[in-house]
């Protein structure tokens, strides 16, 4: 088999199926064997080239040039004429938000748009997580045994996010059911018979996704990132268009939502198969922000991203020809030893941690990651201090397939109630 620059594909190449479960287990590991021998190289399943090391991925996330961000919500498997046609039905026409947006039109919206996620803005939404955080542990801290991901991590952070993007209560309801819908449209690999089911979903998303926005315009004065973008559309309406608005109003459920229940999913997976770093943390809430971050780097909720190639160019040394896609695998490159120390390590002092590109990097790097990572810690500190003596129940681990989003479907614990601290030391 051959590459399309003519290159012979070696097996490791030809086997990669980022569908499998192989990846969807631990990405990382999936493609140690890349990082180690074959850091950049093209993948016939896929038709796109795979790059797997740190300083490869970050040298692309730099240059969004030559390497567009432009396919970074283009469905990875293209969907067949029934499914097209149901999401033509419906209108479906999602754009470029700003993960997806090539300059010169993207930095000046995200200028225009970045206030809200300053750290003086971010602090409003404190006592709501917190609250919130409050509220789902007291349903089950006495039943000794609870589905994190069902039960809690699942629902608050879309309670958030929502909240974040300024989405009217009696809308949130309808919204919590079409999410995940975008996700295996966008990233994953949904059978034929599969397809067209999605489709209905995502186009009433879409379609939702426009009437909450026609909601929004009667009250722009609303708080919410959402009316703050329509309020920027007055003063510049040709950077902040209605395609992105209506395009954002739905993706940015997802980038807000999924990205961060997963995200905390992980970390608690990780941090309880670690139980002695557990232990520490219980014992010094302090060292939690760092932990976050290690928990970001170690196991992250994006797994890859994705750029297009613009002019011919070189990847780690190897040519790539102008129109390639590009799958940069960027929780491998958050295990490369060449520039994390002892990289499968869970080490929560590590110093560089937040060198991780989770994120992503540069110009289109996550403009939501405090808002995530705020999440991440409150979730930890109500953990830590009302359930510290919670352990990982026998289990195995299902994910969504697909190339980018991950995160356990089901996170089992359980603890002994009589031993929680609030009835121990009320
Ligand atoms: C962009 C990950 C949470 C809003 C991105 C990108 C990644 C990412 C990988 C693309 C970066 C690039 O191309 O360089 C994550 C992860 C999260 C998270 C892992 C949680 C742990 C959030 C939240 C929000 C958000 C909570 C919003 C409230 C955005 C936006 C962009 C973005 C608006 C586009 C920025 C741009 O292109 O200029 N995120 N995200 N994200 N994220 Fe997040």
């Amino acid at each position: 088999q051959t590459g399309p620059t003519g290159c012979p594909v070696t097996a490791g190449a030809a086997a990669f199926d980022p569908f499998e479960d192989g990846y969807q287990q631990d990405p990382p590991d999936y493609v140690r064997w890349s990082r180690e021998q074959e850091p950049v190289f093209f993948s016939p399943r896929l038709g796109y080239w795979v790059v797997t090391r740190y300083d490869d991925i970050k040298a692309i996330f730099r240059d969004n040039l030559t390497f567009s961000p432009s396919i970074a919500l283009e469905k990875i498997t293209p969907t067949g004429p029934e499914a097209n046609a149901v999401l033509a039905q419906y209108g479906f026409a999602l754009n470029r938000t700003l993960v997806n947006e090539d300059e010169p039109a993207h930095m000046p919206r995200r200028r225009v748009l970045m206030e809200p996620f300053t750290p003086e803005h971010l602090k409003a939404h404190e006592p709501l997580v917190r609250q919130l955080a409050r509220e789902y542990v007291d349903r089950f801290i006495d039943d000794g045994r609870a589905d994190l991901v069902d039960q809690m991590l699942w629902e608050v952070p879309l309670t958030v996010a929502l909240h974040f993007l300024g989405v009217p209560e009696d809308d949130m309801d309808q919204l919590r059911q079409y999410s995940i819908a975008h996700t295996v449209n966008t990233w994953g690999r949904p059978k034929p018979e599969e397809q067209v089911a999605v489709a209905h979903a995502v186009g009433n998303f879409w379609q939702l996704a426009g009437q909450i926005l026609d909601k929004m315009r009667q009250d722009p004065e609303a708080p919410g990132w959402m009316q703050y973008g329509l309020r920027q559309q007055r003063e510049h309406p040709e950077v902040v268009t209605d395609s992105y608005l209506h395009s954002m109003m739905m993706a940015g459920i997802v980038a807000a939502h999924e990205t961060t229940a997963n995200a905390t999913a992980n970390a608690m997976k990780l941090l309880l198969q670690h139980p002695h770093v557990w232990r520490e943390i219980c014992e010094d809430p302090s060292l939690i922000p760092n932990a976050v971050e290690e928990c970001l780097r170690h196991n992250g909720s994006v797994a890859a991203w994705r750029r297009l190639v613009t002019a011919d160019t070189q990847v780690g040394g190897i040519d790539i020809p102008a129109g390639s896609k590009l799958l940069i695998v960027t929780s491998s490159a958050n295990h490369d030893e060449r520039h994390f120390a002892d990289a499968d390590l869970l080490d929560i002092r590590r110093d560089n941690a937040s060198d991780h590109l989770t994120f992503g990097y540069g110009s289109h790097q996550c403009m939501g990651k405090n808002l995530a990572r705020m999440e991440m810690q409150i979730f930890l500190e109500e953990f830590t201090r009302r359930l510290p003596h919670m352990r990982l129940a026998e289990q195995t681990f299902s994910y969504v397939p697909n190339t980018s989003f991950r995160g356990p479907e089901h996170l089992w614990v359980e603890w002994d109630p009589a031993r929680n601290p609030e009835r121990t030391q009320p």
